[in-house]
Order: C-alpha cells, then sequence, then structure tokens
C-alpha cells in the first residue's frame, strides 16, 4: 500500500548564503520526492514565531530567531511517499556535528542551530506548516 505524503522543507539562510540550495534540492529530488511548491523568501519575526510556535519558549529560540530571519530562505512543498519520513531521514539528526555523514546535515553542517534545514515532523506539523507558508494552497 502507498502512502504519499506531503511535506514543508526550508532551507534555512546558512544554506542560501552558503550557495548550498541546489545541492540540497538535489538531496531531495534523486531521492524521488517531487517539488510542489518553492519560494525564496525572507521573513520577519512574527512569522519566526508562528513558524516555530513549539519552540518559542526555549532558553535557544531568541538565537534561532535571529539566525532564521537573518536572510532569504527557501520554502518547499515536497511530495512522495512517506516523504515526511523520508525527509527526516534525508536531513538527519538536529546537531550536524551528530548527523549521520550522507545526510545533508551531516555532510553540510557542524552546528546545532546553523544546521542547513527544517522538515515538518508529523502529518499534523506538516499541514500546519504548508498552510502557514502557502496559504494559496498546493495542487495534488
Ligand atoms: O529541526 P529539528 O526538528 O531537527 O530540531 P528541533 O529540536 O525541532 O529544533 C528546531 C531548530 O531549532 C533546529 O533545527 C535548530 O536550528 C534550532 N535549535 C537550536 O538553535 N538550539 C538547540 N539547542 C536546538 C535546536
Ligand atoms: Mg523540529
Amino acid at each position: 500500500m502507498t502512502d504519499v505524503q506531503q511535506t514543508l522543507v526550508l532551507i534555512k539562510p546558512d544554506a542560501v548564503s552558503r550557495g548550498l540550495v541546489g545541492a540540497v534540492l538535489s538531496r531531495y529530488e534523486t531521492k524521488g520526492l517531487a517539488i510542489e511548491q518553492l519560494q525564496l523568501r525572507r521573513i520577519d519575526a512574527a512569522f519566526a514565531d508562528r513558524h516555530y510556535a513549539e519552540h518559542v519558549d526555549q532558553p535557544w529560540y531568541p538565537g534561532l530567531r535571529d539566525f532564521i530571519t537573518s536572510g532569504p530562505l527557501v520554502a518547499v512543498v515536497l511530495s512522495g511517499e512517506r516523504a515526511i519520513e523520508a525527509v527526516r531521514v534525508l536531513n538527519g539528526a538536529t546537531d550536524g556535528v551528530k548527523a549521520s555523514p550522507g545526510s545533508i546535515r551531516g555532510d553540510f553542517a557542524s552546528s546545532n542551530q546553523r544546521n542547513i534545514v527544517h522538515a515538518s515532523d508529523t502529518v499534523e506539523s506538516a499541514e500546519r506548516e504548508i498552510g502557514l507558508w502557502f496559504p494559496e494552497g498546493v495542487s495534488e
């Protein structure tokens, strides 16, 4: 049985400024995931607070907010077989130092904050995040 899902990915400002957008997108495309939406944009602090609502009370959140608003990022909706888990596995562990070699973070990051990518972690968060970033909707 197939289980095709959509998930939201952010290619974070560190990746954009380092010229890694193409390299990161290539990982998802070669895995077989399809790009449904893609937008380069810069967000403000209020939008960051909405995206990271679950983390706003963390002691490290102000640093994350400064980072995620520091420059343009690329928001992407990907679709494919069990896309939410597939993308989380491709991304690797949150801390780039601990992330496995071969994963995006393992290959491109050495920070627990400036870690190249974000991805939705559940069906519910994917629906919420896709609705936040692409309120005009995503075609099937
Ligand atoms: O992104 P992921 O779901 O793997 O990790 P998270 O625990 O949901 O944290 C969200 C983001 O906050 C991470 O991707 C990091 O960019 C940042 N973070 C941080 O700045 N400092 C931490 N101690 C933990 C996470
Ligand atoms: Mg998370």
